[in-house]
């Protein structure tokens, strides 16, 4: 029987674990998820900035969440993880994952001396020296990988593989309703925004911003000097999109910390400005990246946009989204491609939109 595997995802808001039934003929179950909250700057934008507070939550993930594996597949994914299309003469995956380093010098030119390489094979072809086979070229910095894998084994975990986030995505679209046509899968974390593009659940291009929701509760306690708490409940309240503000806020003049804290109109007036200024920027990054994949592949266009992550519960992003990409947009279904099981058996079971990245790690070695 093959020994189960957990799926990893350390986010900067929390660590949270899956564990899945082993591949049979149907779906996949899902028998144990569960979360443990982080606080603020223990994880950051996808690096582990306290090991030690990781590592106590990690443990207390396995103690509370009651997974009966220790064997992981961790995710990664930061800013630093490069992604290229790569082609090379048709040889095993082995192969090619030894070559990988003479492939990356002479065909992209690129000195990646302390970076993790990997392939991930999309499609083949015939070229002029024969057989192709054409993937993405994934380089991740050495450095925090291997930091990562060692808070976890320092945990009392065994890593058996790692994994980019973006592809853990990707997985949850593999099969179902959510496959067809060309889809930007776009998770909007904490700190990290994760977008890949697939062709009928092949990936073309995957790209990682350092930025998320925690960057405008970051803006709304400069801002407006509040706590990070009444920030975080604040941004609950906003909608993005209702530019329009009502006559009082469009006569308020002074917009300074005292003015504001004394007048609610000027809060609701400095807010949504920073709720624009902030949520304009990430979503111009959205828009960007989905043109420069549209230009390169201008026979494949982006159909759908899906998302998924916390920051994309932000009142009124996917509409505006849709509206300046011209592209629908609507929310992943993570839980497509594995049945659950009856919630109210199973008190442990954290059943909701933030487990999607641990999920598609777990379906890693269900697939
Ligand atoms: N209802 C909501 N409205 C607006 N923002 C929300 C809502 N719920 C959660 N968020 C935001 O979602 C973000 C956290 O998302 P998520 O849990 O996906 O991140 P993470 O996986 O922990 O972080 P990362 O992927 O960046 O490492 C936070 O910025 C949080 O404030
Ligand atoms: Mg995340």
């Amino acid at each position: 029987m093959a020994t189960s595997v957990v799926g990893l995802d350390i986010g900067s808001t929390g660590v949270r674990g899956v564990e899945l039934s082993a591949k049979g003929k149907n779906k996949p179950m899902l028998l144990r998820s569960y979360e443990i909250p982080l606080p603020p700057g223990a994880v950051m934008r996808g690096e582990i900035v306290h090991p030690e507070i990781v590592g106590s939550a990690l443990k207390r993930l396995w103690s509370q969440g009651g997974f009966k594996s220790k064997n992981v597949v961790l995710g990664t994914g930061n800013q630093g993880v490069i992604v290229r299309d790569l082609t090379v003469p048709k040889m095993s995956l082995k192969h090619i994952r030894e070559s990988l380093p003479f492939q990356v010098q002479t065909t992209l030119q690129m000195q990646l001396t302390d970076s993790l390489l990997d392939f991930y094979p999309t499609s083949e072809s015939v070229g002029e020296q024969g057989p192709m086979i054409n993937g993405l070229l994934i380089a991740a910095e050495k450095k925090e990988v291997l930091g990562n894998v060692n808070v976890v084994e320092r945990a009392g975990l065994t890593p058996v593989e790692v994994d980019l986030i973006p592809f853990a995505l990707n997985r949850l679209l593999i099969s179902g309703p959510q496959i067809g046509g060309t889809v930007a899968l776009i998770d909007i974390g904490g700190t990290t925004t994760s977008i890949i593009i697939s062709s009928n659940g092949v990936p073309w291009f995957v790209r990682i911003i350092p930025t998320g929701g925690d960057d405008l509760t970051q803006a709304l306690i400069e801002g407006l000097e509040i706590g990070a708490s009444a920030a975080e409940e604040l941004k609950r309240t906003l909608k993005l999109g209702s530019a329009e503000m009502d006559e009082d806020s469009k006569t308020v003049k002074c917009k300074c910390a005292k003015c504001v804290s004394e007048d609610p109109a000027a809060e609701n007036f400095r807010s949504t400005e920073i709720l624009h200024s902030i949520s304009g920027e990430l979503l111009g990054s959205l828009r960007n990246t989905v043109n420069y994949f549209n230009n390169t592949r201008p026979q494949d266009p982006v159909q759908r946009i899906l998302l998924t992550g916390g920051g994309s519960l932000l009142s009124g992003i996917s509409e505006t989204l849709a509206e300046i990409t011209h592209i629908p947009v609507s929310a992943a279904d993570p839980f497509a491609m594995v049945s659950l099981p009856n919630q109210k058996t199973n008190k442990r079971l954290h059943v909701d939109g933030s487990i999607a990245v641990a999920l598609g790690l777990a379906l890693r070695s269900s697939l």
